[in-house]
């Protein structure tokens, strides 16, 4: 069995982090959520991972590199522009051959990984196994309507959802999908839907197995599901200091400093993880925030927040929350006059201010 991981797309929905980097690689507790799909896909004791790849194709085979990391053994596959998950499928046609595969969307994020479902398709040996959700808005994703324990219609992003059940991001499919992504037309936005291909192998009386998944699942395509997710994972955190801790400051709960990181005169209330060689001065961290290597925090204080690589926030009056910041972004006080608010924000940037 092979794996198929899904990192093309254009992250629209997370400008403008994604205007500089690919959302698969955003960090989540200070691991980026792709490495999360890996893990999970060698702990279900697969090696042969394709990884579909687009415009961010560069930063994505620098950090994956050739999988050895995981024990896998990675092909890239490259997809020259998103038009839909099922195209993806189609120009993998190479690499995945007659075999069976898994199909991982490199955004999305299970707890509790992927080998028992994998072991059951192994064992149950349908055409296609899905996995299902209850989601609070299933507009936003793919649909199935189930009778019985069969599914009989899956329809993607609806506007009036038949059930809450929503598609999550892993799917299994035997040799016969790719039949399916050959026959099915683009959908209203454009895409091959994989949703679509799923429906035809229905329509063609094939077998596909629903299973509704208990645990937690995340799409992290939003601020808010990024944010859920970085609090979900902190929460699992082994605490450990690697880095200076000085006599002024206080460390509580589930705190990760590593290596290189400094805490000085300043509160850090887990569960929180601070990155190599950050900086963290006469400042609070509040529990849910991750803060990425090489960041400067001083005289602030952060809480519920994710804090990418080189950053720095200086002398911010109010608490910050519920943020997203970017690599190399400077948020600080400035003495110039006249006392105004000074932006320089990327296309898409959210601020906002009580
Ligand atoms: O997360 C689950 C949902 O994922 C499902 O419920 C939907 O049925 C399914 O269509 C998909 O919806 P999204 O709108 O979230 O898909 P997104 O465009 O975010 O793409 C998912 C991943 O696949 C992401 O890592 C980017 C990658 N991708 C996407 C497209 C459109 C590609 O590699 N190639 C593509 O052409």
């Amino acid at each position: 069995m092979k794996a198929l991981v899904l990192c093309g797309g254009s992250g629209s929905r997370l400008r403008p982090i994604t205007h500089t980097m690919a959302k698969q690689l955003v960090p989540i507790a200070n691991k980026p959520v792709l490495f999360y799909g890996l893990e999970a896909i060698s702990d279900a004791g697969i090696q042969d991972v394709g990884i579909v790849v687009g415009e961010t194709a560069v930063e994505i085979r620098e950090a994956v590199g050739d999988g050895s990391r995981w024990g896998l053994n990675v092909t890239y596959v490259t997809q020259e522009e998103p038009l839909g998950l099922a195209h993806a499928v189609l120009v993998s046609e190479g690499f995945l051959g007659d075999d069976d595969f898994v199909m991982y969307l490199g955004d999305n994020l299970i707890k509790d990984g992927i080998a028992g479902f994998v072991d059951q398709f192994r064992f149950n040996k349908p055409n296609s196994e899905i996995l299902l959700a209850h989601v609070s808005m299933p507009e936003l994703f793919g649909v199935a309507e189930l009778e019985g324990d069969k599914v009989v219609r899956l329809v993607e992003k609806p506007s009036e959802p038949a059930s809450d059940l929503a598609l999550v991001g892993v799917y299994m499919f035997d040799h016969n999908v790719m039949d399916a992504v050959k026959a099915i037309k683009p959908s209203n936005r454009g895409e091959l839907e994989i949703t679509d291909a799923i429906q035809w192998l229905i329509d063609q009386g094939l077998n596909v197995d629903p299973h509704v998944i208990n645990g937690w699942w995340k799409d992290t395509g939003r601020l808010e599901d990024m944010l859920e997710a970085n609090r979900i994972v902190l929460e699992t955190l082994e605490p450990r200091i690697d880095g200076q801790v000085d006599g002024d400051s206080e460390i509580h709960g589930r705190v990760v400093v590593e290596e290189g990181a400094s805490i000085i005169n300043s509160t850090v209330r887990g569960p929180a993880i601070i990155g190599e060689r950050t900086r963290v001065e006469n400042s609070f961290i509040g529990p849910f925030t991750s803060v990425y290597f090489d960041v400067l925090i001083t005289g602030s204080e952060v809480e519920h927040s994710i804090i990418l690589e080189n950053s720095a926030i200086t002398g911010i009056p109010g608490r910050i929350e519920g943020s997203l910041i970017g690599q190399n972004v400077q948020v600080g006080r400035s003495s110039v006059k006249p006392s105004a608010f000074r932006f320089m924000l990327g296309d898409n940037s959210r601020v906002g201010i009580p």
